[in-house]
């Protein structure tokens, strides 16, 4: 696993090319897959708002456009502060999509916050892959 250190320099440098003329908030975020490549990302604003796209949702973006492996052990987001964020309800739902609930999920600003979280923690009884997939489940399919 890659150090909180790699994990924050990566997001933090990502979070520089933010387009958000909008919010002005600004968001890094660096993933880091099971075999260890990392994927950062920035938060992409839009005139017409709705269209807004997270940091973390780029960065789960770039990892399948890349053909990497797809299983998200750790996930840094980085936003200027004072006080961590904590990822948006869709982004906890998308981060879900490839990670377990063991995946951790690391919150820091620039003036040196920082909290851990385990994804379980932030979406408890999640809905995923498994409850779509009969194969996935150990049950008979049920009509
Ligand atoms: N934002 C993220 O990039 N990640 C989150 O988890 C929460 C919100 C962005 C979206 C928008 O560009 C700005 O922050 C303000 O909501």
């Amino acid at each position: 696993m890659k150090s909180v250190a790699t994990l924050f320099e990566q997001a933090s440098k990502t979070r520089l090319h933010a387009y958000a003329p909008y919010s002005k908030f600004s968001v890094g975020a660096c993933l880091e897959t099971a075999t260890g490549e990392l994927f950062s990302a920035c938060n992409v604003e839009n005139a017409s708002y709705g269209l807004c796209v997270c940091a973390e949702s780029s960065a789960i973006a770039a990892m399948v456009a890349a053909g990497s492996n797809k299983e998200i052990k750790q996930i840094m987001v980085v936003v200027s502060g004072p006080g961590v964020s904590a990822p948006c309800g869709g982004c906890r739902q998308r981060l879900n999509e490839f990670a377990k609930p063991e995946a951790i999920i690391h919150l820091c600003d620039l003036e040196g916050a920082h909290e851990t979280y385990s994804l379980g923690e932030l979406l408890p009884h999640a809905f995923g892959p498994e409850d779509v997939f009969p194969s996935l489940n150990k049950e008979p399919v049920k009509q």
